[in-house]
């Protein structure tokens, strides 16, 4: 494995794998401190691609001013441990200066769908993650790019971009991975105190509660949005910043649900600690998540 710093010596390496070995490159993009979550990408690009690329780059321009650019957490020898485990070929960990060369100028916005949900409470946000991401597309080139369900509606930001801006590569989304009490794992689970740990699987709960309702006949979208908001707001610890239902591709906001796949993604506050998540009703799929049970 290599760790690889310079986005021309990341190009040269993988226009050589392309060109002159004609193998195929899984790219997996992160901000690091690695979890479960981000391992189940890893697997599955080690099966699908003859060489694998993680990204670990804490991407400024995702970040608001009074968000947690600063303190998110960073330890690139222990992510460089576990990739290792993972037998991952390049990780490409580049200073911020060669992403964002002086005088940069340029920037992606998916419109649209970039204007709801996290783009309300996290304005800007989307408009970082669709750069960086490109970026790292034109980079590395990879055949697959693997994203998480865990951030819904940054996996359909990005899969409408590729589309529509005609990146040659294939967008892979894989389940949500969980902790044994359905917490959705998230490199900021790390801010949280034990006790809000435990508080924090009340989102679960609360989207399980949605979807057995929708399974026992409701299709009202208010109703189900009312299931989640009060299953949750009976946590003492847990502050809504919003619940909602929508088409999961256009994610065009329903009010009352068919038999078309549906997102109910939440963002919820324990004392400063943003959380998110989400289920999808109607998803073709037994399972929409994994839960990993540690041995
Ligand atoms: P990060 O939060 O590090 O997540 C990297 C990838 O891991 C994303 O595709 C995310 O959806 C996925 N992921 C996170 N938690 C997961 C879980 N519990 N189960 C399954 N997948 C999970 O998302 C980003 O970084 C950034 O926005 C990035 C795309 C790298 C651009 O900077």
């Amino acid at each position: 494995m290599e760790i690889i710093n310079r986005r021309k010596r990341m190009s040269s390496v993988a226009r050589k794998i392309r060109r002159e070995q004609d193998r195929t490159i899984g790219l997996v993009p992160t901000m690091g401190a690695l979890h479960e979550g981000h391992l189940s990408l890893v697997r599955e690009a080690r099966r699908m691609c003859d060489v694998v690329v993680v990204s670990v780059f804490v991407n400024p321009t995702q970040f608001g001013p009074d968000e947690d650019f600063r303190r998110y957490p960073r330890d690139l020898t222990k992510d460089t441990a576990l990739l290792t485990d993972y037998n991952v070929d390049y990780i490409f960990a580049p200073p911020a200066e060669e992403i964002y060369p002086r005088n940069f100028s340029t920037y992606i916005n998916v419109e649209g769908l970039s204007d709801q949900m996290e783009g309300v409470s996290r304005p800007g946000h989307f408009r970082g993650v669709a750069t960086v991401v490109t970026i790292l597309l034109n980079v590395v080139r990879p055949d697959f790019t693997f994203f998480g369900q865990k951030d819904a509606q940054q996996a359909v930001i990005i899969k409408r971009m590729v589309r529509d801006l005609a990146f040659d590569t294939e967008v892979i989304v894989l389940p949500t991975v969980r902790e044994d009490s359905g917490l959705a794992m998230s490199s900021r689970n790390l801010y949280l105190s034990s006790e809000e740990q435990q508080s924090a699987t009340v989102i679960h709960r609360a989207l399980s509660k949605a979807k057995e309702a929708f399974k026992d006949g409701e299709r009202s979208a208010n109703r189900l949005t009312e299931i989640v908001r009060s299953t949750i707001e009976a946590e003492p610890r847990a502050r809504v910043d919003y619940v909602n239902i929508s088409d999961s591709e256009t994610l065009e906001k329903l009010e009352k649900l068919d038999d078309r796949p549906t997102l109910i993604a939440v963002a919820v506050y324990f004392g400063k600690t943003r959380l998110i998540d989400n289920t999808i009703l109607n998803s073709g799929k037994k399972k929409d998540a994994v839960t990993l049970t540690k041995a």
